[in-house]
């Protein structure tokens, strides 16, 4: 399984959702649900990488009020669809430091949007996650990473570096899959208190707080 196909899928709002739940065999929706399940009623919820704005219904489903981010509008007018409830703003993550403000979230999420930052972008990302972040607050992040085990990297690398030529011939883009997540994490003088992972050690979720 190799999450570079997402690029194509991205220039295609539309069908992303469908392409994604074939390409995960419906993993990714019961992992956003897992997430979705730390929302409590009221809460601020801030998501990252929105993209169609599933995770911010099922957010929204649970009471929090959602606001969402993302740099591609043909993603936010699906999400605004999707769930048009939630305040959006189409910007991109590197330009947090404009719009949000201090400690303002109980809790923050993001699947599948890092790996698609440089490292230099996600460090400054989760640094921003730290100042809006209450006190108490949790940051749920749940990506692509290259898996550990040696059978798992093999499998991963024969499958990824095509997919990898061919998402670039289709859309000029790729993804980055996150070498050294957890490390990044404490980079920015994030904490993580939980970690698992799915789709044999290609996905990692991370719980982490200040
Ligand atoms: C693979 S999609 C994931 C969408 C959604 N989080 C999900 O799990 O279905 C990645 C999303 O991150 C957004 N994204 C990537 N880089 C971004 C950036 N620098 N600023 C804002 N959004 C970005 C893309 O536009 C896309 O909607």
């Amino acid at each position: 399984m190799s999450f570079v196909y997402m690029k194509i899928l991205e220039s295609r709002p539309e069908r992303y959702d469908i392409g994604m739940g074939l390409l995960t065999l419906g993993s990714l929706s019961k992992i956003k649900q897992q997430i979705a399940n730390h929302a409590q009623p009221g809460n601020q919820v801030l998501d990252l990488g929105c993209g169609t704005g599933t995770l911010a219904k099922m957010c929204i489903d649970r009471g929090a009020l959602v606001t969402g981010v993302d740099s591609n509008s043909g993603m936010l007018a699906v999400a605004k669809r999707n769930s048009p409830t939630a305040n959006y703003l189409n910007i991109s993550l590197s330009n947090l430091d404009e719009h949000l403000e201090d400690e303002s979230f109980d809790i923050i999420l993001s699947t599948l949007a890092f790996s698609e930052l440089t490292r230099a972008e996600r460090i400054h990302v989760m640094k921003q996650i730290k100042r809006v972040l209450k006190n108490g607050g949790k940051v749920l992040i749940g990506d692509e990473i290259i898996p550990d085990n040696f059978p798992a990297k093999c499998f991963y690398y024969a499958f990824r570096l095509p997919m990898r030529l061919l998402t670039w011939i289709m859309t000029q883009t790729t993804t980055n899959a996150i070498p050294s997540f957890e490390e990044e994490v404490r980079e920015a003088g994030m904490k993580i208190v939980n970690s698992k992972s799915y789709m044999w050690g290609m996905f990692l979720l991370l719980e982490i707080e200040k």
